[in-house]
C-alpha cells in the first residue's frame, strides 16, 4: 500500500484527472430531445390526423385512457445525459486536479519537529470500526454508482458490451445492498463523534490561518478536531443522510415521495391532497438527479479528506490504522487535544516501535 502511494506522483494525477474530464467531453453523450414536434393543431377534435395524434402523446398530453408518454420524463433524460453528466466529470477532474497542484506546491506536510519516537492513542477500535465501514463502503458506492453514469463511455470501451453487462449487474446489486452498511457507518460516525464536533471559537482562528495548511510552520491550536474537519464531518452528515434519503426512495419506488411532500411544504399548501403529477414517476426522476448531484459533491469531499489522510500528511494515516499517532504530529494538529489528555492524566505514552530509528536522529518535542 505505502509502496503504490509513493509511486503515484502529480503527473499521475493529473493525467487522471485529465482522463476524467475528457472521457465525458469526448463521449458521444445522447442528449438530442427525442418528443416529436408539437402538434400543429392543437383541438382534440383532430385526433384523428396520425400526425396531432402522436404529437399529442409524445408532448405528454392526457388522454381518455390516462397518460401514455410522461413528457417529463424526456427533460430529465436530457438533464441526465447532458449538463449532469459534464458538471459531474468537469467536478471530478478538477478536485482531483486541484489536489495535484496543492501537492506540487506544498509538497507533503511533513512532522515539523520529526518523529517523537513515542505515539498516544488517537481513536479506539469502535471508532475505527466506524470509520472503515462508512469509508469502505462509500468507496464501493462511488465507484459503482459512477459506473451508472460513466461506466458505458469509460469502462464499456475498455472492456467490451458483454463484459460491460456482467460487471455493470454485478455492481448494481453490490450498490443496491451496500447501501445499507453505509446507512449504518454514518449513524455509527454520528454517534461516536458529533461531541467533538461543535463549533468552538478556536475554529475562527484556524480557519483565518487556513489551518497552516498553505505555510510551513504555522500550527494554529486545535481540540480533537480542527475546523477543517468539522466542516468535513458536518458536510459528511448532511450530504450522507441526503444520499441515504434519496438513495431509499430509489431501493423502495414510489413508496416514500420524499420530494413532493417537500415541494407540497415549500408551497405551502399543505391540508390539500399530495399533488399527484409528483408522485409517480417524477417523484423517481427527482430521486435520481438529487441522489447524482449529492453525491458527487461527497465524492470531491471524500477526494480531499482521502488525499490529506494518505499522501499528503506524514503520520495522519496512523490515526485510522493503528489507531495511534506520533505525538509530535499530535501536538502539531491538535495542541489543545494533547493538553487536555495530559491534565487529565490519560496521555498514554508508548514508545514507537515503527519510528525508533528515524525518532532519534531528529526528534526535539514541540512546543
Ligand atoms: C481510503 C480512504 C480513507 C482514508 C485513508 C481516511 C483516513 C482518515 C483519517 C486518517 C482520519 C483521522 C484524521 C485525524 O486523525 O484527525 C479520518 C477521519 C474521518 N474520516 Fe476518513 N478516510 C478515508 C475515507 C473516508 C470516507 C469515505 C469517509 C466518509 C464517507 C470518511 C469520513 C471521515 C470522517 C467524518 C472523519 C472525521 C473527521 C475528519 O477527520 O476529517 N473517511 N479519516
Amino acid at each position: 500500500m505505502t509502496k503504490v502511494l509513493a509511486a503515484i506522483n502529480v503527473r499521475h494525477l493529473l493525467i487522471a484527472s485529465l482522463f476524467v474530464m475528457f472521457a465525458a467531453f469526448g463521449a458521444n453523450m445522447a442528449s438530442a430531445d427525442v418528443r416529436g414536434p408539437a402538434p400543429k393543431q392543437p383541438d382534440l377534435q383532430y385526433l384523428n390526423e396520425d400526425s396531432n395524434f402522436w404529437g399529442k402523446i409524445r408532448q405528454g398530453q392526457e388522454g381518455r385512457g390516462g397518460q401514455l408518454i410522461q413528457s417529463q420524463g424526456e427533460d430529465w433524460r436530457l438533464l441526465r445525459n447532458g449538463p449532469l453528466l459534464k458538471y459531474t466529470a468537469t467536478g471530478l477532474g478538477a478536485m482531483v486536479a486541484l489536489l495535484a497542484l496543492f501537492f506540487l506546491i506544498r509538497g507533503r506536510i511533513k512532522i515539523e519537529h520529526g518523529w517523537s519516537g513515542w505515539t498516544i492513542e488517537r481513536f479506539n477500535m469502535p471508532e475505527r470500526m466506524g470509520h472503515w465501514i462508512l469509508a469502505v463502503s462509500f468507496i464501493i458506492l462511488g465507484l459503482t454508482g459512477l459506473n451508472v453514469s460513466f461506466g458505458k463511455h469509460v469502462l464499456m470501451p475498455l472492456v467490451g458490451k458483454d463484459m460491460f453487462s456482467t460487471i455493470s449487474v454485478g455492481a448494481k446489486y453490490l450498490h443496491n445492498y451496500v447501501a445499507f452498511a453505509f446507512i449504518l457507518g454514518l449513524a455509527w460516525v454520528f454517534i461516536a463523534w458529533i461531541k467533538d464536533n461543535f463549533p468552538r471559537s478556536v475554529d475562527i482562528n484556524w480557519l483565518k490561518q487556513a489551518g497552516g495548511l498553505f505555510s510551513k510552520g504555522v500550527h494554529p491550536p486545535s481540540h480533537k478536531f480542527n475546523a477543517g474537519q468539522k466542516l468535513i464531518f458536518w458536510s459528511v452528515i448532511v450530504t450522507g443522510v441526503s444520499i441515504s434519503l434519496s438513495g431509499w426512495a430509489l431501493l423502495f419506488p414510489f413508496e416514500t415521495n420524499m420530494f413532493a411532500k417537500t415541494f407540497w411544504l415549500i408551497n405551502g399548501v399543505v391540508g390539500t391532497t399530495l399533488p399527484t403529477e409528483l408522485t409517480g414517476i417524477q417523484e423517481q426522476q427527482h430521486a435520481v438527479t438529487w441522489h447524482n448531484i449529492m453525491a458527487i459533491v461527497m465524492i470531491c469531499i471524500i477526494l480531499a479528506h482521502i488525499y490529506i489522510g494518505t499522501i499528503g500528511m506524514q503520520g495522519a494515516f496512523d490515526a485510522m490504522g493503528s489507531g495511534r499517532v506520533d505525538l509530535n504530529w499530535a501536538k502539531e494538529h491538535h495542541s489543545l487535544w494533547v493538553d487536555k489528555l495530559e491534565t487529565q492524566d490519560k496521555l498514554d505514552k508508548q514508545p514507537d516501535e515503527t519510528h525508533q530509528a528515524d525518532a532519534g536522529a531528529k526528534a526535539q518535542p514541540a512546543e
